[in-house]
């Protein structure tokens, strides 16, 4: 059964229908890895505000952008989805997507739960950076758990055409059909201006942390909070990685938020994305390790420097399957996930879904996941995975009501 409230740092939330934080997930809570010294997310982190504050310089010669690590990642649905225009059918506020406290609060799934309080408050040119949580698969790059930072920048007239002598004949908005390329509200020049200067912002971040030699490529995307929309992608060690998403603010979003005179743009990315090409991290779980066999290869005070990660040694995998048969209706892959996080902890570096199998007669459906057991710090005994494979058997016939085959 579950409990009726939950506490999460000093502050007390009443569980309901929707609640669905495991004890597991409240643990991340507060860890706040991006705030501990010589963490390598606080590392890279610091090199991405260094670079922000030395490109946007105030003419008094201050940084333009203020830095907020330190926000609560318990928000409202009404910031991290509605304020942001997410459309209320949309796929990302599934339950099997997200972290929820209850009907109203979740654990933020992106910083961009921040855009519109920061805007409110007056801000026009910040970072957020914190710790979003989604139900996910689970891999070497996925984690329940990350860590994003998110950039907002918002200009006034004067700010977008300031260079023009004949400013004044110049203005942000129009009222034109929306198209590809721009909003209906906005005036073409104003987001040319905006894109280039967001790109620029950007490419120089790439060439920064991976060198002015490093290959870009801009990607059409969609979000519901920017048009246009793109992603960057780099070419490291033979490969694009998506870096980030980003785009133009929907002007709705600045209107709803006291700033509709301004336009803007807004990034976010990843840190551990980033952090794992920097320093050549193979597995999304060390961010988290204890082990002063990784943190202390982090041990530096200058953080631009880059260190490439050394593997201290490679433990031996073990995979076991598991195959059940499906209750007959509300079963999640998401929910089996959760449960092998609960239970595997860090033992677990993989679950996939190898089999699916329906029965022609008896209409049943049988998933078959593959899961390789094996953590960063040691080596596995065969009797502590059986233990624990045991474990998920049975916890899963328990919670998830599936009849193990
Ligand atoms: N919030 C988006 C995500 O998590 C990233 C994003 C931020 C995109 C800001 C555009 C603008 O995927």
């Amino acid at each position: 059964t579950e409990p009726e409230k939950i506490l999460m740092s000093g502050k007390e939330y009443k569980t309901d229908y929707m609640t669905n934080i495991t004890p597991r997930i409240l643990s991340y809570v507060g860890r706040n890895l991006h705030l501990q010294k010589y963490h390598p997310l606080n590392h890279i982190q610091q090199v991405i505000i260094n670079y922000m504050y030395s490109r946007y310089i105030s003419p008094r010669g201050n940084p333009l952008f203020s830095v907020h690590n330190q926000l609560h990642p318990v928000v409202s649905m009404q910031e991290n989805f509605d304020s942001l225009l997410v459309p209320k059918d949309h796929v990302s506020r599934k339950k099997s997507d997200n972290y929820y406290v209850n009907e109203k609060y979740l654990l933020r799934a992106h910083t961009s739960a921040h855009q519109c309080g920061m805007i409110k408050m007056g801000f026009d040119n910040f970072l957020v950076v914190g710790d979003v949580y989604r139900r996910d698969e689970i891999d070497a790059s996925h984690y329940p758990v990350f860590h994003q930072m998110e950039g907002v920048r918002l200009c006034t007239r004067k700010e977008i055409f300031g260079q023009h002598q004949n400013m004044d004949d110049f203005s942000l908005f129009e009222n034109v059909e929306r198209s590809e390329k721009r909003q209906g509200v906005h005036n073409q020049t104003a987001v040319d201006v905006l894109e280039f200067d967001l790109k620029q912002c950007l490419e120089g971040l790439a060439m920064t942390l991976f060198g002015k030699d490093v290959e870009k490529r801009w990607v059409d995307a969609y979000f519901p909070f920017t048009h246009p929309s793109w992603e960057l992608e780099l070419r490291l060690n033979d490969e694009w990685v998506e870096l980030l998403g980003c785009g133009i603010i929907e002007q709705e979003i600045l209107v709803n938020s006291s700033a509709g005179e301004k336009v803007g743009w807004a990034f976010g990315l990843g840190l551990e994305r980033w952090a794992m090409k920097f320093y050549d991290i193979p597995d999304i779980r060390l961010f988290w390790s204890n082990d002063s066999g990784f943190l202390s290869q982090f041990h530096f005070e200058d953080s631009s420097t880059r260190v490439s990660y050394k593997t201290i040694s490679q433990y031996p995998q073990c995979a076991n399957d598991i195959s059940f048969w499906l209750p007959s209706d509300g079963y999640e892959s998401a929910d089996f996930y959760d449960l092998v996080r609960s239970i595997g902890g860090n033992m677990v570096e993989q679950v996939r879904l190898i089999d699916t199998f329906t029965h022609p007669k008896k209409n049943l459906t049988s998933h078959c996941y593959r899961i390789v057991y094996r953590h960063m710090e040691y080596t596995l005994t065969q009797e502590e995975v059986n233990n624990v494979h045991k474990q998920i058997e049975e916890k899963a016939s328990e919670i998830l009501k599936v009849v193990i085959r």
